[in-house]
């Protein structure tokens, strides 16, 4: 990675002056943020109570989680997901937001769950955090649009029907939902998963180790033990300069371990 980028990246995230100062400087000097409240400003959760809809009394028992046969090629699983009513978020939704990218990219990007932006559009992360994670993505030289393999990204999320009000995707909606997750991981057979943020990472590896703990080590997920990293999720990096410079260190390495893998 040429250093060209790292300023690209740098200078996007409005953080090159404190970013270098920080290789000296210990980060207390920035204003302290509330870590572990990765998304609550952009993704204010409503109260349980007053968020969750109706339970969904009329999901078909053929659909409920767990007794669905997934289908195994690209469009009969489009095809099921766009129809799906297996947990809760169908009722609220506008439509599914399956995923974007190359079917076959060495690297697949998991987000927590649509918010506004991708459930009117039908595509994840088309917001402001995810005008932010294209820029990340081109900091390694990767793209959504339909790219050569060695640019290529495919980008999906835990649960593909939007969390009224935007709070995080409840543990039954991600198991709902995983089944879709797992055959698109079956179908990229990506190189290494970056999980964004820590209700992705929490939902994707089933802990309640915090982020700062998820944050670097590699995991594993799946029957294949696809290679999984950690690391912050864009709309937390836009309001939590603190970070920004650790997210360049992720993506370094995020690169290399693509790179070594080719
Ligand atoms: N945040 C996410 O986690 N996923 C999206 O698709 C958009 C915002
Ligand atoms: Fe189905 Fe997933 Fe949407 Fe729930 S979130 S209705 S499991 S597609």
């Amino acid at each position: 990675m040429d250093a060209a980028r790292r300023q690209h990246y740098l200078r996007l995230l409005g953080i090159e002056t404190w970013a270098l100062r920080g290789a000296q400087q210990a980060p207390a000097a920035v204003t302290p943020i509330a870590e572990p409240q990765a998304h609550a400003e952009i993704r204010q959760p409503m109260s349980r109570k007053t968020a969750a809809p109706a339970p969904p009394a009329a999901v078909p028992t053929a659909l409920a989680a767990g007794s669905r046969e997934v289908p195994a090629d690209w469009s009969g699983l489009r095809a099921m997901v766009k129809d799906c009513q297996a947990c809760k978020l169908c009722a609220t939704r506008t439509q599914t937001v399956f995923g974007v990218g190359s079917e076959a990219a060495p690297l697949m990007v998991i987000g927590e769950g649509p918010g506004a932006d991708e459930d009117a559009q039908g595509e994840p992360f088309v917001g402001r955090a995810g005008k932010l994670l294209d820029e990340m993505l081109k900091a390694i030289g990767r793209s959504r649009k339909q790219a050569a393999p060695d640019q290529a990204v495919f980008i999906a999320n835990v649960v593909k029907c939007r969390p009224p009000g935007n709070r995080d995707p409840e543990a039954d909606e991600v198991e709902a939902c995983r089944p879709y997750l797992d055959r698109q991981i079956e179908l990229v057979q990506p190189k290494l998963i970056v999980a964004l943020g820590r209700v992705a990472a929490q939902r994707l590896l089933a802990t309640d180790a915090p982020l700062s703990k998820l944050r670097g080590p590699l995991h594993r997920y799946g029957p294949t033990g696809t290679p999984v990293f950690v690391t912050y999720h864009p709309a937390y990096l836009l309001r939590s300069p603190r970070e920004k410079a650790k997210s360049w260190e992720d993506l370094k390495r995020i690169h290399r371990h693509l790179a070594e893998t080719a």
